[in-house]
């Protein structure tokens, strides 16, 4: 294998000791990535080589699962390690950065460079203008950004700008981590490599669509960073937007990076535009409160206590295409809720005509298929079933597929699988400029007339609960209901709080 130099701006951040160092020794694990590399961290805080490898030796062993703690390996994969301590937002020490990296390099060095940008947002604009100022953009590098990928659709252009006067499109890799995960990816098979879903997926047979990213934690330390982000920019725009894409997208003929991108960003292109008047309808927003053991958001560390950021977010979308008019997709994410769960729910429509009578609580209900991303990976579907007996009394049953029936595969870890992708040079999983921009074309709205608009509804929910009612309010409406994932599955009561 050709030199491969990893570069970590942001090395002694909170990212890069919980995901991207156990995704790295995850490859190095399973022998993806072997050989010739090195991995230099290049962050403010004072390490030399010795004490950077000593942090991240503990830290490794504080994240990585138990069955691959092999201290040897682990061992030899800290011995890749190197730090450089630079301030990467000062230009001037980029040369000390470039002396460092050729000199692990060696005689022959091709410039195969990965750049991680692990570092506070503010820096996403100046660092690929540093690197391009001491030539270290080489032909053979590429940079991987993490979200958020701007601020508004405004930020967002100008940085599209920005890295596209220094890298070419190919080697620009936006990182969103849901579409690394395993179960995400497994959409598109269930999808595409299944002849019987295809004739259905669609507004003939669909009711409507949920796709729900809940967490049953706060903002821990991150308050700082997220009472300027809120949770549309945090989650909606990138992560929901993305689940959204996944299900609504069309086959691409080939599936290729282009293509499958090409896709994506039609779903975005057809995301019909909320204007004012659709907001209270469509959107509800809501920021956690005190419950009798929960803290309240505006109680966590570094939020004003009058602050209007929210931590909550339904919506209700509609995909203005052909396959999917009329079908409303509710979205929804939030913090301290009773659960961590991500999960998209498909309402198919009613039978047409029931011919069975049936007993209050045992009628048979339209059937739903739940696509279940995070925990308890698997598939459910919902069927009416006959019970045993005379007459035709007909009980609602689920048939399930459970990822651990493949034999106990690990599920990969989403940085892990993500990172091994841009090392091989292949960005089908990463968001390229135009998705970035659509989406934000579809949400800038939003953001703006919040903006303007303090006033406009934030509601409160207790902490530990599954936020505001006006979101089943909005649901309702409709005639739809949330599937609460704690609720509806009694298999995954384990890990549900209420
Ligand atoms: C991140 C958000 O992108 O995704 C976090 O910034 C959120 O706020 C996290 O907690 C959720 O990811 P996962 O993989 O744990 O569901």
């Amino acid at each position: 294998m050709k030199k491969l130099i990893i570069v970590i701006f942001g090395a002694s951040g909170d990212l890069t000791k919980r995901k991207l160092m156990p995704a790295l020794y995850s490859l190095y694990f399973t022998k993806r990535l072997q050989g010739n590399f090195s991995i230099l961290g290049a962050s403010r805080s004072n390490y030399s080589d010795d004490a950077f490898r000593s942090y991240i030796d503990n830290e490794l062993h504080n994240f990585l699962p138990t069955k691959m703690q092999d201290k040897e390996l682990i061992e030899q994969f800290i011995g890749h390690l190197h730090y450089h301590t630079m301030d990467p937002a000062v230009e001037e020490q980029y040369k000390g950065l470039d002396e460092c990296i050729m000199k692990l390099g060696g005689s022959g060095f091709d410039g195969n460079i990965l750049f991680y940008l692990s570092t506070p947002p503010v820096l996403y604009g100046v660092i690929p203008l540093h690197l391009q100022s001491v030539g270290l953009n080489t032909k053979a590098s590429r940079i991987i950004i993490e979200k958020p990928f701007g601020y508004d659709l405004e930020s967002a252009l100008s940085l599209n700008k920005i890295y596209e006067g220094v890298f070419d499109e190919h080697q620009i890799y936006r990182i969103d981590h849901f579409l690394g995960k395993e179960t995400a990816q497994n959409l598109l098979a269930f999808r595409f490599a299944n002849g019987i879903f295809e004739p259905l997926w669609n507004r003939n047979y669909i009711d409507y669509i949920e796709v729900t990213a809940v967490e049953n934690l706060g903002i821990g330390d991150r308050g700082g960073f997220y009472d300027h982000v809120g949770a549309l920019r945090d989650m909606v725009q990138n992560h929901l937007i993305q689940l959204v894409a996944l299900t609504a997208m069309e086959p691409p003929a080939i599936f290729n990076a282009d293509t499958f991108r090409n896709e994506i960003v039609k779903v975005y292109d057809s995301l019909k535009p909320l204007v004012e008047i659709d907001f209270e309808d469509h959107i509800v927003r809501g920021q956690y409160t005190q419950s009798y053991y929960k803290k309240g958001y505006r109680e966590e560390k570094g939020i004003p206590e009058d602050s209007r950021t929210e931590t909550f977010v339904a919506m209700r979308l509609e995909i203005a295409n052909w396959r999917w008019s009329g079908v409303p997709f509710y979205i929804r994410t939030g913090k301290q809720m009773p659960t961590k769960a991500t999960e998209i729910v498909v309402h198919f429509k009613e039978t047409p005509h029931k011919m069975f009578h049936c007993k209050e609580g045992n009628c048979p209900k339209a059937n739903k298929l739940t696509l279940r991303l995070q925990p308890n990976e698997g598939i459910v579907l919902g069927l009416g079933l006959k019970i045993p007996g005379a007459g035709f009394e007909i009980k609602n049953v689920t048939m399930s597929f459970d990822y651990n029936q493949l034999g106990g595969i690990p599920m990969g870890d989403a940085y892990a699988r993500l990172i091994d992708d841009c090392i091989q040079h292949d960005p089908t999983l990463f968001t390229r400029s135009d998705a970035v921009e659509a989406s934000w074309r579809f949400f800038g709205p939003i953001l703006e007339y919040w903006k303007a608009h303090p006033e406009a509804p934030l509601y409160g929910y207790p902490a530990g609960t599954w936020g505001p009612l006006e979101s089943e309010g909005m649901m309702r409406y409709h005639h739809a209901e949330w599937s609460n994932p704690c609720k509806n599955l009694t298999d995954t009561d384990k890990y549900c709080e209420l």
